[in-house]
Parts: structure tokens; sequence; C-alpha cells
């Protein structure tokens, strides 16, 4: 049987077809039934080859898992945007291919990307995640994350809760 290595690294220009690919099936797997369908097509849609060609040329921090030469995950992370939460650091989108889930890989990529933004010096995370994706929700909880704050997304005027995990 072969073994297959499970590599996370800084994503690359010829990563950005991959994580696009990543993009579509999470965030619709993940999304479907929550965000109302007209907004999460057009979500999906904006973010194809050439926005995540863009955004890794703009160096924003992007990390990939790669399996067997195929991307089958990514995260972004930066500092944190909430002017009310303290904390360094934020990973912004941390997703993985539908088949990839549930078996550790989320959580290579977490520790990764945590990581990361220690080594720019950005002590402390927030994560945010809507409450009805209850996978996030039990993931983020599971690694040791506080539920400090609570927003809301509107996407056709449904209103969406999320919450914001921290770590020290
Ligand atoms: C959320 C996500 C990144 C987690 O990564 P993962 O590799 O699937 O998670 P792991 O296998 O490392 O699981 C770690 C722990 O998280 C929890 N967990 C993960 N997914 C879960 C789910 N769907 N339901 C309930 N608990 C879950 C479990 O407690 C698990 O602990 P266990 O191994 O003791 O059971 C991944 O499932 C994913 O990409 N989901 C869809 C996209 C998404 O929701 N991203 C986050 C947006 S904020």
């Amino acid at each position: 049987m072969k073994t297959l290595s499970v590599d996370i690294r800084k994503a690359e220009p010829r990563d950005a077809d991959g994580i696009a690919t990543v993009h579509h099936q999470a965030w619709a797997g993940a999304y479907s039934g929550i965000i109302p369908h007209k907004s999460l097509i057009g979500m999906l849609n904006r973010r194809g080859t050439k926005w995540w060609a863009n955004a890794i040329g703009k160096a924003a921090s992007i990390l990939v898992v790669e399996i067997g030469g195929d991307i089958v995950g990514y995260a972004t992370l930066g500092r944190n945007r909430s002017r009310d939460l303290d904390q360094g650091g934020e990973i912004y989108e941390l997703y993985l291919k539908p088949e990839y889930q549930g078996v550790g890989i989320g959580t290579r990529l977490f520790k990764a990307a945590r990581d990361k933004l220690s080594a720019h010096g950005l002590d402390g995370l927030v994560v945010w995640a809507l409450e009805e994706n209850t996978g996030a929700m039990a993931f983020y909880a599971g690694a040791g994350g506080r539920d400090v704050a609570e927003g809301v997304e509107i996407f056709e005027q449904k209103a969406l809760k999320k919450v914001a995990f921290v770590w020290h």
C-alpha cells in the first residue's frame, strides 16, 4: 500500500486552481441550507482561479494542505480585524475538501496556522464561525477556543449569528 504524506506549506501561484476547487466544494458543503442560495452562489463564483492567483500574488498569508500532489485544504490568516478583541492574530478561513474532513487534517492545519501567526509576532488568536455551522463550532470548541463574542452577518435579509472563539 502507498503511504501519502500530508504537506502543509505556504501557497504558491501554481496552487490557485487547487485552492479554488477546495473553496468551491468546502463552502458549498458547509453553507448550503445555511447561507441563502443566491448569496452563496455569488460568493462561490467570485472566488475562481484568477481571484486566488491574485490573493497569492498579493502576499496574503495563505497555507495549503497538499496530499499526493492534490490541494485538499487551505487556511488564510493575518492580523485580527476586530477592534473589540485584543488578540493579535486571526485565522480568517480554514477549509478542507469534504472527503478529507474528520480525519485530523484540520487539526494539523489549525496548528500550522497558529504557529505561523506566532512566528510573525501575532500572539493570541481569534476565529469567527457561523453558529449554524455546527461542525466548525464543535471543531473550535474541541480545539480549546473560548467563545467570547457574537456578531451578525446578513445575507438576503437573513441574519446569521457568528461567534468569535479566542485562544491566548
Ligand atoms: C471544520 C474543519 C476545518 C475541521 O477539520 P477536520 O479535519 O474535519 O477536523 P479534525 O478531524 O481535525 O477533528 C478535530 C475535532 O473537531 C471536531 N469536529 C470536526 N468536525 C466536526 C463535525 N463536522 N461535527 C462535529 N465535530 C467535529 C471533533 O471534536 C474532532 O475531535 P475528535 O477527533 O475527537 O472527534 C473541516 O471539517 C472543514 O473544512 N469543514 C467545512 C468547512 C468549515 O466549516 N470550515 C470552518 C469555517 S469557520
